[in-house]
């Protein structure tokens, strides 16, 4: 068997009158008179490849084993599809069992299974239409990121997963330590303290698992000028909403001699880009989720591919929202956070596309975020998403180094364990800015998916750490 053969994407589009070899796992069979007919599918393209088996053709034995779930490898030969959907199906000569399932206990049996079951059988669910689509939008995506960024001269940086420093100083992280171990006790497995002196620790001080690449791609943009990460994100955060994971991937682009207008800039072309190329490379799995997932989904990202996104100042949003009628769970004045709940308002009813809300106040941003000369706010950039909200957080830097300085204090962080940051604004600094853009949230976005769990192979949240 070689990896070097004709999958199922090429075989349905294949002469009549071929012979050809299918493998797949069987999605149903359905016997009638005479004739068998099978869903088979390897997963390299949505539709199935439909089998016909005369009867005769193949034992009976075989055929039984023939069953959702099994896996199979089918002999025979193309031949024209009378039924509409598909141009070709395969007249089958003989059949191949590589793996049975037994039909009464495979989990993967029954149509229309709900998401929170197929969670618990996240190891089979890439089987079914709806997983399968989505891991073949999420693998085209990250394709796409990458070429979006190597095509434009932006350097792939690969910034560490265990840091000492808090970039969102927001405290949501997971401390990584080898102080603690599980020991199994009467009472079932507790952990023990092995020190609790930082200093003996693994590296010398506390660290963690990193909540973002920013502060270290950073430095390599001051030197590469353009560059970006693309890795893993740890946050513990406890909310537990559709659109929060523990662990999640996130692209972090930061250019050099830039402002916040090259990075709403760089967000915009980047999200229509990627958005253009999963319209042109994922059709099938796009025709899936508009028709079963969210319907108007094809119409809704071919509109925002070619459109411009709003731009609007905080500001402006919150009177906008203030002046909305709408009773918030959150209320909303100058000041607040904007909720999802906001974020949604603003940009599914009121200004109804993608919108860039900018200069959001000091207090409720990170350290390391440039400020206005009002004094209140600073060069902050969120894109916010009809369905999603957030989509991207992003900022120009400080990059004067007294500012920073006072900034880092007044946030009660450690001016030492920033001393290399600093650094940075201390020799040859210069105007930069860049973005995170939450991986998830943006397969979420394409595929019209509504719950972040979803969209991941392996889902890390509180409590769930299953696989
Ligand atoms: O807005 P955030 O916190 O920004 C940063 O981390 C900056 N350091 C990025 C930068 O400027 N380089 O996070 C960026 C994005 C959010 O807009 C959201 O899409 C996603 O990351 N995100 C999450 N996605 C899934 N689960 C979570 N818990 C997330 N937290 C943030
Ligand atoms: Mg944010």
């Amino acid at each position: 068997m070689d990896y070097r053969r004709t999958y199922l994407k090429d075989l349905l589009t294949g002469k009549p009158g071929t012979l050809v070899e299918a493998y797949g796992w069987v999605k149903t069979r359905r016997d009638s008179k005479g004739v068998s007919f099978v869903q088979l599918n390897d997963g390299s393209i949505f539709t199935d490849l439909q089998v016909v088996i005369p009867a005769g053709t193949i034992n009976d034995d075989d055929l039984k084993k023939v069953t959702t779930g099994s896996s199979v490898k089918f002999d025979g030969e193309l031949v024209e599809s009378p039924g509409s959907g598909q141009s070709v199906e395969l007249l089958a000569k003989a059949v191949t069992i590589y793996g049975e399932a037994d039909p009464a206990t495979y989990p993967l049996q029954k149509k229309g299974a709900s998401f929170e079951f197929l969670r618990e059988i996240a190891h089979l669910r890439v089987r079914g239409n709806t997983f399968g689509a989505v891991m073949r939008v999420r693998n085209r995506a990250a394709y796409a990121v990458h070429s979006f960024f190597q095509d434009r001269g932006f350097n792939w940086i690969h910034t560490p997963v265990i840091t000492a420093s808090d970039c969102e100083g927001a405290g949501a992280m997971f401390a990584v330590t080898t102080s603690m171990e599980p020991v199994e006790t009467a009472e079932g497995t507790r952990f023990k303290l092995t020190s609790d002196d930082p200093a003996e620790d693994f590296f010398g001080k506390p660290a963690y698992l990193t909540v973002s690449g920013q502060l270290n791609v950073e430095t390599q943009c001051l030197g590469l000028t353009n560059v970006y990460t693309f890795g893993p994100t740890f946050r513990a955060e406890n909310s537990n909403t559709p659109r929060h994971l523990a662990e999640f991937w996130m692209i972090e682009p930061e250019m050099a001699f830039c402002d916040i207008t090259g990075d709403m800039n760089l967000a915009e072309e980047f999200v229509r880009s990627i958005i253009k190329d999963i319209l042109t490379h994922c059709e099938p799995d796009l025709a899936f989720f508009d028709q079963r997932i969210e319907k108007g989904l094809i119409e809704t990202l071919t509109h925002v591919a070619d459109s411009d996104f709003e731009r609007v100042t905080y500001t402006e949003a919150i009177d906008m929202l203030t002046k909305s009628g709408e009773s918030f769970e959150f209320p909303v004045s100058w000041g607040c956070d904007l909720q999802s709940e906001h974020e949604r308002w603003l940009t599914e009813k009121h200004i109804k596309r993608p919108t860039i809300v900018t200069d959001y106040p000091q207090e409720i941003k990170a350290f390391y975020m440039y400020a206005n000369e009002d004094g209140k706010t600073v060069r902050a950039m969120d894109v916010l998403v009809p369905r999603i909200g957030e989509l991207i957080g992003g900022s120009q830097r400080e990059d004067r180094l007294d500012v920073l300085e006072a900034k880092i204090k007044a946030n009660d962080l450690p001016l030492e364990a920033y001393w290399w940051y600093l650094d940075l604004r201390r020799y040859g600094s210069v105007p930069h800015a860049g973005f995170g853009l939450g991986f998830e949230r943006l397969v979420m976005y394409l595929t019209g998916m509504k719950n972040i769990r979803d969209v991941i192979p392996f889902h890390r949240s509180s409590g769930q750490a299953e696989f």
